[in-house]
């Protein structure tokens, strides 16, 4: 089956922080690989801006390097790298001054009718300077949108303080909040896999499911993110997407599959997130710092050691138990964790069906019943695993083995895996906003958060320890099995 291509308008994409990691790493990439595909309009032109000073030739050989560095060497085409690489120019520009700023209006001049696209790829203290600029240097059109990279703020109120003012000079309907979980192939899977099947629905809920578990699992410990000691598990994992994960598996079927209609039934499940708070915080939830260990079988520093400090508070791992108390989901768990350097890397949704009401099989002579599940992995060889119960062949009694009917995208479909940003990016020149965060989300989302974070810091417990390479702090293991549960995987 080959992807159907839809040429997208033409554009303007002015990336700030264009000399940076991210839009190295990912954004050009994913730029050129749309483009590859032919989804990009002759007419379509990408600007690095950041405060370097760079020349043009400067600008498309970082660029060049860096597509030759993360573009599989068999999607590298030298007619498709030299006309990505036409597209590409350069503005040196300070956020924080007016210099250059006159270079960028000239460069956008006389195309004020096409799609103009700012993407902020810089710290979030930077998103009021540039957007007050913008606004002062007439670069925001009607066809203008900013797109926002995550973290937006630390907590609900330098959240709002951020919003506040992008808001003042962009209309809600052109901010385009990133969660590059949200671009993830199986994570729109998932709302095809509920809303495109018929038979899940009569079973997704309280009667037929006994719990749900959200793992995110890296390998990779700080890998030279200094910034991340600002942030921790919580506030650069949980916030973001692991509730947008909860929101798309626990949200009511939307009545259409358009921005608002969605984002409405994320809304309503972050509101019914039971709080946690310092009353319940030491039992609902669990944060751990890694310290020495192995990964991959070499031996890895701890994260004190990979920072070079002596002490920090900031939490590398988080398990919680959530509740959505809502008629479907009243008493059913959501356990929810995330974590650097745990064993393997893997992302997923485990949906825990119930046990069975009543078994006929009174003389079993092997093996055991055990309850359905459901594993949707993200991340790496997506996919979907139905865990269902067989009669082991042979003659004589009944034999019951579990089997997972496994689905792995990569055998169903022979086409590749795109990488989360090129939806994304091309989502805004669509003016498609389905799969970005709307403000009212966010505060939602901080809203469950805040009391959380200020509860740690008011009873200030130090992280757990864990070894690098294990599933996180004892209490982790702990946290599921004082409720009769245990976490899918973790003995495998
Ligand atoms: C980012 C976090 O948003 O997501 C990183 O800031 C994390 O800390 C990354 O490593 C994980 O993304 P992915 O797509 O590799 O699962």
């Amino acid at each position: 089956m080959s992807i159907q291509i839809i040429p997208v308008d033409p554009f303007d994409y002015v990336v700030f922080g264009g000399s940076g990691d991210l839009a190295l790493r990912k954004l050009f990439p994913a730029l050129y690989e749309r483009d590859l595909d032919g989804q990009l309009p002759d007419d379509a032109r990408i600007i690095g801006a950041s405060r370097s000073v760079l020349s043009n030739d400067d600008f498309t050989a970082k660029v060049e390097n860096s597509l030759r560095k993360y573009i599989p060497s068999d999607r590298i085409d030298d007619t498709a790298l030299s006309r990505f690489i036409g597209r590409l120019s350069y503005c040196a520009v300070d956020a924080t001054s007016d210099a250059g700023w006159q270079d960028l209006h000239a460069t956008l001049d006389g195309r004020n009718s096409v799609v103009r696209a700012f993407y902020l790829s810089v710290t979030p203290k930077l998103y009021e300077d540039i957007c007050e600029r913008l606004n002062r240097f007439d670069l925001i059109t009607s066809e203008t949108r900013v797109v926002l990279e995550k973290p937006i703020g630390t907590n609900g109120q330098t959240a709002n303080e951020i919003n506040n003012a992008v808001g003042r000079y962009f209309d809600e309907t052109q901010i385009y909040r990133i969660d590059h979980y949200l671009g993830k192939e199986t994570v729109q899977n998932l709302m095809a896999l509920r809303f495109a099947n018929v038979f899940f629905e009569p079973i997704w809920n309280r009667q037929y499911i006994d719990h749900v578990q959200i793992t995110v699992a890296e390998t990779l410990g700080l890998e030279g993110r200094t910034y991340y000691d600002g942030s921790g598990a919580t506030r650069d994992m949980v916030q973001n997407h692991i509730m947008q994960l909860l929101c798309l598996t626990a949200m009511e079927p939307p009545a259409h599959m358009d921005a608002d209609a969605v984002r409405d039934e994320k809304l309503k499940v972050l509101k019914a997130l039971d709080p946690i708070t310092s009353d319940n915080v030491a039992q609902l939830t669990v944060r751990g710092q890694y310290t020495a260990g192995s990964s991959g079988g070499q031996a890895v520093p701890g994260y004190l050691d990979e920072l070079g400090i002596d002490q920090s508070q900031t939490e590398t791992f988080v398990a919680m138990r959530a509740e959505v108390k809502n008629w479907r989901w009243n008493g059913v768990p959501f356990y929810l964790r995330t974590g650097k350097r745990l064993p393997k890397r893997v992302s997923e949704i485990v949906i825990q069906f119930r046990e069975l009401p009543h078994s006929i099989f009174t003389d079993v002579t092997g093996g055991k019943i055990t309850a359905n599940r459901l594993v949707i992995r993200l991340q790496p060889d997506e996919g979907v695993e139905q865990y269902m119960m067989i009669k082991d062949p042979g003659p004589g009694g009944f034999r019951f083995k579990e089997i997972p009917l496994d689905m792995s995208f990569a055998d169903a479909m022979d086409s590749r895996n795109p990488d989360a940003y090129e939806r994304l990016l091309l989502d805004v020149i669509r003016g498609n906003q389905t799969l970005f965060m709307r403000r009212d989300e966010v505060r939602a989302a901080w809203n469950w958060i805040d009391p959380i974070l200020e509860a740690w810091s008011e009873q200030a417990k130090k992280p757990a320890n864990y070894s690098a390479g294990s599933w996180g702090p004892s209490a982790s293991t702990a946290l599921i099995e004082r409720d009769g549960r245990s976490w899918h995987g973790e003995n495998d």
